[in-house]
């Protein structure tokens, strides 16, 4: 399998080559791995003008018609499977079975869309709750709000991108899509399969790399009614500040826990927590980051853990027996690596990895790490996890709110009644129960409260993000 050299952007519909001043490396050799176009300001201008033009036509599509586009997306998909998923090994240095993995998850994700395309249903409503509405019934439908803003991050360069262009497509609104610098391909290659959609409006969607300089219009343009963003906490608000007028979403990190409760099958809650704290290197943002465990398995449940995370293979991200790949940036590898080296300055007790090579971090495992430490605290977004006990179930679940995230937890118990304070009582926004954080499935809601977001995705989710209600009141006469 070979990229190309070069690839285009997608203005408007179309294939465009303005510059070849983006590189992209193969993040795993290092080489640069192909070219493509960043998008100066003027062409992100003409982008959300085309956006505008196309917005009524869009809202114009019949349920059928989107449903078409998003039928032959899941097609191409599964006819460039091999190819999508070689890029995203490539360009993201994500090991091959999870890269093909969220190949499929992107099909899973179109496929959603398709469904709900003929899914928009309104409802009536009766107005008649006094004599001031007699004879008044009322009822309502969702319209396409208008141009979308998108920008998606590079830790699933496909699916997560996919999350916001097939609800769009599924809803009707036309949209500009910033992905990210570090992994662009990923989405021009969605690109390239829009553009063979010729019932699409001209305008209805561009794709633009663009540098995060340069970016601004999609933030702070008001002819965009809506800001979809997946990314970093950090960024996340600072763009809603700057958004204006415009609804925002905002799906971002997490420091995600894990209960394992002394009930568990722990040969379960092992493989599944191997999975949650190091699959593509830990950079998910519900990846597994602290697994708080009752005392009472704790020393048997902390050596098997160590004992796995000892034999993950590392390396390169196209070998398939790879597990732990490259971390997107040497930057980002050595600021996890610092974080470790403080916690462990700080009193914790590494009991695997802790080696760092350029951005090969090793997978780490890490117990008594005091508690205001940035390994704890902030989001690690890398192969990293930290263990604690607890003996009283309400203590465990208090740790688990412990945070200023909160997007999603997971808990390992068959007692009904802790599954149901758990749910009750978490400050997140989803809870899994006998899997780990990191577990989700596409059409599920999706997305977090306090510092980890704001709405939710999940194709019905987000189409509701994408549309207002629109009322209408019938008088009898
Ligand atoms: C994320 O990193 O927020 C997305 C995780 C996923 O879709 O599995």
């Amino acid at each position: 399998m070979k990229l190309k050299d070069v690839y285009p952007l997608y203005l408007n519909n179309k294939a465009v080559q303005p510059n070849t001043d983006l590189k992209v490396i193969d993040k795993f050799t290092g080489e640069i791995a192909f070219r493509t176009a960043l998008a100066t300001p003027d062409v992100i201008d003409e982008a959300i003008a085309g956006a505008v033009r196309a917005a009524e036509p869009m809202a114009r599509l019949a349920s059928y018609e989107k449903q078409d586009v998003l039928n032959h997306c899941v097609a191409r998909f599964k006819d460039r499977f091999d190819e999508l998923a070689y890029a995203l090994c490539v360009e993201a240095g994500k090991p091959i079975a999870d890269s093909e993995g969220e190949v499929g998850r992107l099909i899973d994700t179109f496929r959603i869309a398709a469904e709900e395309a003929t899914r928009n249903y309104g409802e009536i409503q009766p107005l008649e709750i006094s004599a001031r509405a007699k004879g008044y019934m009322g009822m309502w439908k969702r319209v396409p709000i208008g141009p979308c803003s998108f920008i998606s991050p590079f830790n699933f360069p496909l699916n997560l991108a996919a999350h916001k262009i097939a609800p769009a497509i599924a809803m009707g609104c036309p949209f500009v899509m910033k992905p990210a610098s570090m992994t662009p391909l990923g989405a021009i290659i969605m690109g390239e399969v829009l553009a063979e959609c010729d019932i699409l409006p001209e305008g209805a969607f561009s794709i633009l790399p663009a540098s995060r300089d340069g970016a601004d219009l999609f933030t702070t343009d008001e002819r965009l009614k809506l800001l979809s963003f997946t990314g970093s906490p950090g960024v996340g608000w600072d763009l809603k500040a700057k958004a204006g007028k415009k609804k925002v979403v905002l799906e971002l990190g997490g420091n995600a826990a894990v209960i394992v409760d002394k009930d568990a099958d722990l040969d379960h809650a092992l493989a599944r927590i191997i999975f949650g704290g190091y699959y593509q290197s830990g950079q998910s943002c519900i990846h597994v980051q602290r697994v708080i465990i009752h005392a009472d398995i704790y020393d048997r449940f902390r050596d098997m853990l160590a004992a796995k995370v000892k034999t993950l293979r590392s390396g390169d991200p196209k070998k398939r027996d790879t597990f732990i790949g490259p971390m997107i940036s040497a930057k980002e590898a050595e600021r996890l690596k610092g974080w470790i080296d403080d916690a462990v300055a700080a009193g914790a007790t590494l009991l695997a990895g802790g080696g760092c090579e350029g951005n090969m971090l090793e997978a780490t495992l890490l117990e008594n790490v005091p508690e205001g430490t940035d390994v704890v605290r902030e989001e690690a977004f890398g192969p990293v996890v930290v263990l604690s006990r607890f003996t009283d179930w309400n203590a465990a679940l208090a740790e688990v709110n412990d945070s200023k995230f909160g997007l999603q937890a997971g808990i390992f118990t068959r007692d009904i009644h802790k599954i149901l304070e758990a749910w009750d009582d978490l400050d997140v926004g989803g809870i899994v129960v006998n899997d780990v954080s990191s577990y989700r499935v596409d059409n599920m809601p999706y997305g977090g409260v306090k510092d980890s977001g704001l709405g939710r995705e999940g194709i019905r989710f987000a189409m509701e993000d994408m549309s207002e209600i629109r009322n209408l009141v019938i008088r009898r006469v």
